[in-house]
């Protein structure tokens, strides 16, 4: 099976689908309990685009409720267009459909669904990416955009218990300049976002093009990630340039790390935590004889895991519990494995101790209960 019937095969069902590397269909998780056990877990996701958790349905109700019309029949033709085979030719769909979202209600119509979702989940807290630059280039202020998803976070906090926080993302394939315009422009909500991140298309965009933009992030109190999206050209160059140089927080997917020992050592003694999307970027192959599984190579080179959903809803709509579970048998975890990447979840966030103590003591209690 080739990467674009995988895709396809993501797009059409949600049920049983072959992932890369395994060479044909995965069953579903083999232990039931295990599943209930990863379903009912206190979770955090920390790669997640908000724009990637559009799905059809809310596409077409936002371009109805904007006047605008979309190319495809109804929602099935829409997913069905979902079929891509590496990260430029799945960006060109994510942008296209991001098109719809244009006033404040969108964005927190956006916020507010996903959060729903992952609460439903048993996430009891997220840190979400945005992607400003391709949404000023249409003409929405970015007080719609912050304002949307901060209403949204204050009102799922308040009526579904779910706590989040906020990332900038610079778009990378856009001009220095503009990814500076839009953290100028949001630099007056400041106080609404959390960190600044880098995403999008990496080939000649490597992360030192966003130093000033990290320094002024930084001097402002903002914290500071980086997508190393895998099998990258360039990608170690760019890993060890975000590790030693920009001096990331932490790093978004990242999984070549373990072609080097040498940046392992820095990443481990730097503490740094890495966000793993196994849907998107579970498989090393493109620099790799044989296919690498992402997940299983960072445990074993004892690197600090967290796993997240990324663009759920381009990738068959599996959201972090989904993930999780296919990842237990994807990557062979053990229930100690899967524990100590919950744990890391809580450990990687953006909050003071003590709430992070009491996050991990909520999952402590529920696995000892369990
Ligand atoms: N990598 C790079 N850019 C992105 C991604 C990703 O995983 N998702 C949305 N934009
Ligand atoms: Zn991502």
């Amino acid at each position: 099976m080739d990467r674009r019937d995988f895709i396809r095969g993501l797009a059409a069902t949600t049920a049983i689908f072959a992932l890369p590397g395994r060479g044909g269909a995965v069953a579903p998780v083999s232990d039931p309990a295990l599943a209930a056990f990863i379903r009912g877990m206190p979770k955090s996701e920390y790669h997640v685009h908000l724009e990637g958790t559009l799905e059809a349905e809310m596409k077409f109700a936002l371009a109805k409720r904007n006047g605008m019309n979309l190319p495809f029949a109804d929602v099935a033709a829409m997913k069905a267009s979902y079929i891509y085979h590496d990260l430029p030719s799945f960006l060109a769909i994510y942008y296209d459909g991001m098109k719809v979202l244009q006033k404040e209600p969108d964005f927190y119509d956006l916020a507010y669904a996903y959060l729903a979702k992952a609460a439903s989940q048993n996430v009891i807290y997220a840190e979400m990416f945005f992607d400003p630059q391709e949404h000023l280039k249409r003409g929405v202020a970015m007080a719609d955009m912050i304002g949307g998803i901060t209403r949204a976070r204050g009102d799922a906090e308040a009526k579904l218990g779910i706590r989040s926080q906020l990332i900038l993302c610079f778009v990378r394939d856009h001009s220095a300049q503009s990814a500076m315009a839009a953290l100028d422009a949001a630099l007056p909500f400041k106080a609404d976002l959390v960190g600044v991140g880098l995403d999008s298309d990496e080939a000649g965009n490597p992360p030192e093009k966003f130093r000033e933009h990290f320094a002024k992030a930084r001097a402002n109190g903002l914290k500071v990630t980086a997508h190393c999206d895998v099998d990258q050209t360039d990608t170690l160059r760019n890993i060890r340039t975000v590790l030693t140089d920009l001096k990331v927080d932490r790093i978004d997917h990242g999984g070549n790390i373990v072609q080097s020992p040498e940046l392992v050592a820095i990443a481990k003694a730097r503490g740094i935590y890495f966000t793993v999307c196994p849907t998107f970027s579970g498989t090393l192959r493109r620099t790799e004889k044989v296919p690498v599984d992402v997940v299983r190579a960072m445990m074993d080179a004892g690197l600090k895991v967290t796993i997240s959903s990324d663009d759920p809803a381009y990738m068959g709509s599996e959201y972090v519990d989904d993930v999780l579970i296919r990842a237990v048998e994807r990557s062979q975890l053990t229930r100690a494995e899967l524990i100590a990447i919950a744990r890391n979840g809580f450990e990687a966030a953006w909050l003071p101790e003590t709430d992070q103590s009491a996050m991990l003591a909520r999952l402590d209690a529920y696995v000892k209960a369990a």
